[in-house]
């Protein structure tokens, strides 16, 4: 009974709604002013390598986890790990590390919808560029509408999550994840047929490694793994879910190429704009608020495929939300019992309390500066450059170093009825190349 309500229903199902969270406002919002900030294609290329290499096997190894284990974080490394109880200790980080991501995350969604509203209905149309800068100003540091969207979107996780696996999280995504890649195409059509689309893509595919500083290579491996939203239980949760005659490469592979198609999607529609309209690909995280509204103004139907872009940011953004809410909700039900609803309602709050403090520190909070940052800023930078890359090489040191081989392979084959032949490469990353590029990463991050 357990099983059949807790797991998904198909592969299609686990990888759309994976690919659900794994893409998000990281590859549409974040990867391109990333990518525009460090030298374009090389970028690119630093972290298709750091995906293939490093992200793919992690994403199978929290499958293994999740999977082997059939629980939310806390209680997979609680099972995995029955006489090194301490290794729990990885589950709670996973969750803190979850709130605190969903905390800022959720401020940007929430723009979405803010945004969705402002096209839908002509109100970013004709707009001279220092208006659009200073409408995005003047809504980003009010104190309330944000704060308001900030809580529509919140709710709106929490609805789709009341609904349970099957009927919420899989449904769900099984729309939204073909709409977005519909949408994403038709905004690539519109992008490539522009004057300059030859010289955006060429910034986006001709590595400029001269650009690219050791910052950027760690922006590079930071970005992969918030991309594949690893290194902090989301894919523990969602591999509990995956059902065991299922691959688990080949479900970790569709992920990863889904989730770095749309990035480099994203790309092509936002930089042949970009030139084409004489902005700055480095426009930094105000790119898709500031630069594109402008260049959507300079285009024939523009408000229309503003409106278009901005429903595909925010139905990105829906499916990221889901799966980082399910990872404290599955441990809520779990661990302390309590009902899906009660779950998905307290979680939410909880959230929602402290990222207020997120909204609104692009306003009446700016100069409540942590170490120099706002409270957003240190909350992405902690998290997606320490947090999780810490926490995947504490998963890493774990699974590799301190938990049986033959049990991995055991769960990787699907009991030996798959041939896993690149298993060997796989363990070799696990337990050599992956902790020590993290650590190697970490460090530098660290030193300076
Ligand atoms: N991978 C998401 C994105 O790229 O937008 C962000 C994310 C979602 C990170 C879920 C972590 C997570 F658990």
């Amino acid at each position: 009974m357990a099983n059949e309500t807790r797991g998904f229903t198909s592969n299609i199902g686990a990888i759309l709604a994976a690919a659900g969270g794994a893409v998000g406002l990281g590859n549409i919002w974040r990867y391109p002013y990333m990518l525009g900030q460090n030298g374009g294609g090389a970028f690119l290329l630093v972290n298709m390598f750091f995906v293939l290499m490093i992200g793919i096997p992690l994403m199978m190894s929290e499958f293994v986890i999740g999977r082997r284990t059939q629980s939310n974080v806390v209680g997979a490394y609680r099972k995995m790990s029955p006489d090194h109880k301490g290794w729990t200790v990885l589950g709670y980080f996973g969750i803190i590390a979850a709130v605190l991501i969903y905390a800022f995350y959720s401020v940007v969604a929430g723009w979405t919808l803010n945004y969705i509203v402002m096209a839908s209905t002509g109100h970013l149309s004709g707009l001279e560029p220092a208006e659009v800068s200073e409408a995005f100003s003047a809504f980003t540091s009010h104190s309330f509408w944000p704060v308001l969207c900030q809580l529509l979107f919140l709710a709106l996780t929490a609805l789709v999550i009341t609904f349970g696996v099957q009927k919420g999280i899989e449904k769900v995504s099984k729309i939204l994840m073909p709409v977005l890649f519909i949408l994403l195409l038709l905004m690539c059509v519109r992008s490539l047929t522009l004057p300059a689309a030859s010289e955006g893509l060429s910034f986006l595919f001709r590595p400029d490694f001269s650009k690219l500083t050791g910052q950027g290579v760690l922006g590079a491996l930071g970005q992969s793994f918030f991309s594949l939203s690893l290194g902090m239980g989301a894919m523990v949760t969602y591999g509990s879910y995956i059902r065991k005659e299922d691959s688990l490469f080949k479900t970790s592979l569709w992920i990863s190429i889904c989730d770095l198609m749309v990035a480099i999607l994203a790309g092509v529609v936002i930089f042949p704009a970009v030139f084409s309209f004489g902005m700055d690909p480095a426009g930094g995280p105000q790119l898709v608020y500031v630069v594109l509204p402008n260049v959507f103004n300079s285009m024939p139907m523009g408000g229309v495929f503003a409106a278009i872009f901005f429903l595909l940011l925010g139905i990105a953004a829906l499916t990221s939300t889901i799966s980082l809410q399910e990872i404290v909700v599955a441990f809520t039900v779990e661990e302390l019992h309590w009902s899906r609803r009660k779950s998905s309602i307290i979680s939410m709050l909880v959230v929602f309390f402290i990222g207020v403090f997120c909204a609104l520190s692009f306003g009446v909070l700016k100069d409540a500066t942590i170490f120099g940052h706002t409270v957003f800023e240190f909350f992405d930078m902690i998290t997606a450059s320490y947090l999780m890359p810490i926490g995947a090489l504490a998963m890493t040191i774990f699974l590799g170093w301190f938990f049986p081989k033959v049990e991995i392979k055991d769960e990787i084959t699907n009991g030996g009825t798959l041939k896993g032949k690149l298993f060997e490469l796989y363990y070799f990353i696990l337990r050599y190349v992956a902790p020590l590029a993290l650590l190697v990463i970490l460090i530098s991050g660290i030193v300076g």
